[in-house]
């Protein structure tokens, strides 16, 4: 059996096709559903709901599909304080505030639930799939999961992270590329020396864990897939892909944005979340980052919290210079449709491009009237 079809059994999924969770509001529970109903896994992005949210995120799904969804949440980081003054973080955003007739940034207080909090909701929930992204779970929550039968799948950047989730019992591991839209997933070292692209990124994880690795990052079409399945990926996971489907709760400006980005207009920045992230260049991104800018950037989640009433307010608007517009370096392959019809297309294009690559190998191997192989 292939490794995407021990996958597939396992998640009793019909395409090795995964939507990204895609925290913020990008996964709406329609788009979940549509996923999971067009025969792919469906992820609701649950980093930034309450207890109460997610499980009202995840009835409402239930309500749509009867088909196999997941959750993902951020690991717990334990070590996240806010060690610096706030003061120069605040004056330097408060001039976009001013420009979107907010009152003046301050300091949220921190959010009133944990991630136990969250992790218990999650488990309450009819998910048979947990994801997770910035680091490693308390085995507590791992033994959880795995006592309710919930397939458990981390984030790694580099080899050496994809092996210790292996070692922490994790059941599959997401390979994250460089080109990948979004937060990065580095949890161990500088997240500058863990920008591996996903071709140079998947075969390595492969070999180096016995556990089934999910390529994400950069893919946008059956061409993607079809070389993500070449280096033993045992599924795709897609992010900006979905983010342009119908059903994506994205604002609109956002959306046109991806569709007239370019592959080399989006960037690693730390100027929304605190975290570095790839989204698309845009005005706050430059402005605050240029200068003396990462000194006045904080930490995660302390940033994020910062910026949010900018970026609620910016999405009402239509500023998109103030958006985070997180997307990856696939860009120029983002498509408008709806997303059954998106999974429809991936799983075509995939069998198309997999029927080129056997055609061009039998070619290559037919001899010639004078003998020689053709080229
Ligand atoms: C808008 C957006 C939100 C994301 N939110 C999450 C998240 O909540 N959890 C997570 O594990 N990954 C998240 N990601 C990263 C994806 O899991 C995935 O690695 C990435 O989208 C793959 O690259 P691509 O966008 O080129 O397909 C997000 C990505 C985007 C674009």
């Amino acid at each position: 059996m292939s490794a995407s079809a021990g996958f597939l059994q396992n998640l009793k999924i019909q395409h090795p096709i995964i939507q990204a969770p895609l925290a913020g509001g990008g996964d709406t529970p329609e788009l979940v559903a549509a996923v999971s109903n067009a025969g792919g896994l469906g992820f609701i992005g649950a980093a930034y709901l309450s207890p109460e949210q997610i499980a009202q995120t995840a009835r409402y799904v239930e309500s749509k599909t009867t088909r196999p969804f997941g959750i993902n949440l951020f690991a717990p980081d334990a070590t996240a304080s806010l060690s610096i003054s706030p003061d120069i973080a605040i004056g330097r955003v408060a001039p976009y505030f001013s420009e979107l007739g907010l009152p003046a940034p301050s300091l949220p207080a921190a959010p009133s639930f944990t991630f136990s909090d969250q992790l218990a909701a999650a488990l309450e929930t009819g998910a048979s799939v947990f994801s997770f992204t910035f680091g490693l779970l308390p085995s507590d929550a791992v033994q959880a999961l795995k006592q309710k039968c919930i397939f458990v799948m981390g984030t790694a950047t580099t080899v050496n992270e994809a092996v210790e989730l292996e070692k922490a019992g994790i059941d599959a591991v997401v390979a994250q590329g460089s080109e990948a839209g979004g937060h990065r997933g580095t949890f161990r070292g500088d997240f500058s020396a863990a920008m591996i692209g996903t071709i140079s990124l998947v075969p390595q994880v492969v070999d180096a864990v016995r556990i089934p690795v999910i390529a994400s990052g950069g893919i946008m079409d059956g061409r993607g897939i079809a070389a993500a399945l070449a280096l033993g990926a045992s599924a795709v996971q897609l992010g900006t892909a979905f983010l342009t489907c119908n059903e994506s709760g994205i604002p609109d400006a956002y959306r046109e944005a991806i569709f007239n980005a370019k592959e080399d207009q989006t960037r690693i920045t730390r100027a929304f979340s605190g975290r570095p992230a790839r989204g698309i260049v845009n005005r706050f991104m430059t402005e605050v980052e240029s200068g003396d800018g990462g000194k006045a950037i904080l930490p995660f989640p302390f940033q994020n919290a910062l910026t949010r009433p900018l970026r609620t307010a910016a999405a009402k608007n239509g500023r998109a210079e103030f958006l985070s517009l997180w997307a990856g370096q696939g860009v120029r392959l983002a498509r408008r449709q709806p997303a059954a019809e998106l999974v429809a297309r991936l799983v075509e294009e995939t069998d198309e491009a997999i029927r080129r690559l056997q055609e061009n190998q039998s070619h290559k191997s037919v001899p010639t009237k004078s003998g020689a192989a053709t080229k």
